[in-house]
């Protein structure tokens, strides 16, 4: 049968109709709200490159996550700037660190709010790379592995719910599963950033968590653009012992999201990532697109590719919209 008993618009008449058939929802449950937390007291200092987003203090932090729960997300996910860098990124690992500190005061706060720490070296390097360098200036896998782990071990200890490791280090999954299982923290989730390519989308970020490499750029250990690698590395972290995987950025990888979410059967998160946020940010001020329309479109694109969860900076506006 075809035209003219098939019409297809019958069942797009209306809002109702259309409401009725669609297949693809998106809900408050799905999002986590990316936060940045810096030193001092009162403060809200504006990611330029990131309208609407801040570098907040513990304190600013706090109130933040009590709204963020208010409005039923979840969770967060928290990235720190600390008060020094240095070569080793020391200060990732202090039970004091800025991270770790948040992590308590966040905690102590909401009621069963998920914390997510991003465990990564590059906000805490000199270097901005995501781990230790040898000699000949390359990221050391081994030695990375080492400081990571202890990095995790410091966020389970301040009540992290879940470690997210995003440096890229080979068997760097099943390092921290020992750790934090050494240490008795069985019940610490890992969320592993697996398929995360190497990728001009994370420019705002690396402002906002002042990042950026000072030398030479990610591709060491951050993925080209493959999809049979992508798949592997899924692969790889879910044998290691990841609980939820993640591909990133989002947008320009809905192919391996979808291609993950046919060939795993574990809970799939996805990074709608800076340059994401920016740039819909950016022609929206311009008055040359529909930011709030255009950012729906996205993260149902999110959810059709077969995302179970979606990290977003418009966490707070879609729950709201959502509301
Ligand atoms: C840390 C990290 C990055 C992002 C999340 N964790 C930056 C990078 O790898 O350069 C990017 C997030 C975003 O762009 O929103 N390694």
């Amino acid at each position: 049968m075809g035209f003219p008993e098939v019409r297809m618009r019958r069942l797009r008449r209306n809002e109702t109709l259309r409401r009725m058939v669609r297949r693809y929802h998106l809900s408050v449950d799905d999002l986590v709200m990316p936060l940045f937390v810096r030193p001092g007291e009162g403060v809200r200092r504006p990611i330029e490159s990131m309208p609407g987003n801040f570098q907040l203090s513990t304190d600013e932090l706090v109130k933040e996550c009590r709204e963020i729960e208010r409005l039923g997300i979840p969770a967060v996910i928290l990235f720190g700037i600390p008060e020094k860098k240095d070569s080793m990124g020391s200060q990732a690992v202090l039970e004091t660190g800025i991270v770790q500190t948040a992590i308590r005061a966040v905690k102590e706060a909401t009621d069963d709010l998920v914390v997510i720490s991003d465990v990564c070296l590059c906000e805490y390097t000199d270097h901005g790379h995501c781990g230790i360098l040898n000699d000949a200036g390359e990221v050391d896998n081994d030695q990375t592995l080492e400081v990571l782990a202890a990095e995790a071990l410091s966020h389970a200890r301040a009540g992290a719910d879940i470690v997210a490791p995003s440096d890229m280090m080979d068997g760097r999954v099943g390092f921290i599963r020992g750790a934090l299982d050494e240490a008795g923290f069985k019940d610490v989730v890992i969320m592993a950033y697996s398929a995360k390519f190497a990728s001009a989308f994370y420019g705002p970020f690396r402002d906002a968590a002042e990042s950026t490499p000072q030398s030479g750029d990610r591709r060491g250990y951050q993925m080209d653009f493959n999809a049979e690698e992508a798949l592997r590395e899924v692969e790889l972290d879910i044998a290691e012992g990841a609980d939820i995987v993640m591909v990133k950025p989002a947008l320009a990888y809905l192919d391996i999201v979808r291609q993950a979410r046919e060939r795993f059967d574990v809970p799939l998160a996805v990074y709608n990532v800076s340059g994401e946020f920016a740039m819909v940010k950016a022609a929206a001020e311009k008055g040359w697109l529909d930011e709030g329309a255009v950012v729906m479109e996205m993260l149902y694109a999110a959810k059709r590719a077969g995302a179970d969860i979606i990290l977003t900076y418009w966490a707070m506006d879609v729950a709201r919209r959502l509301g």
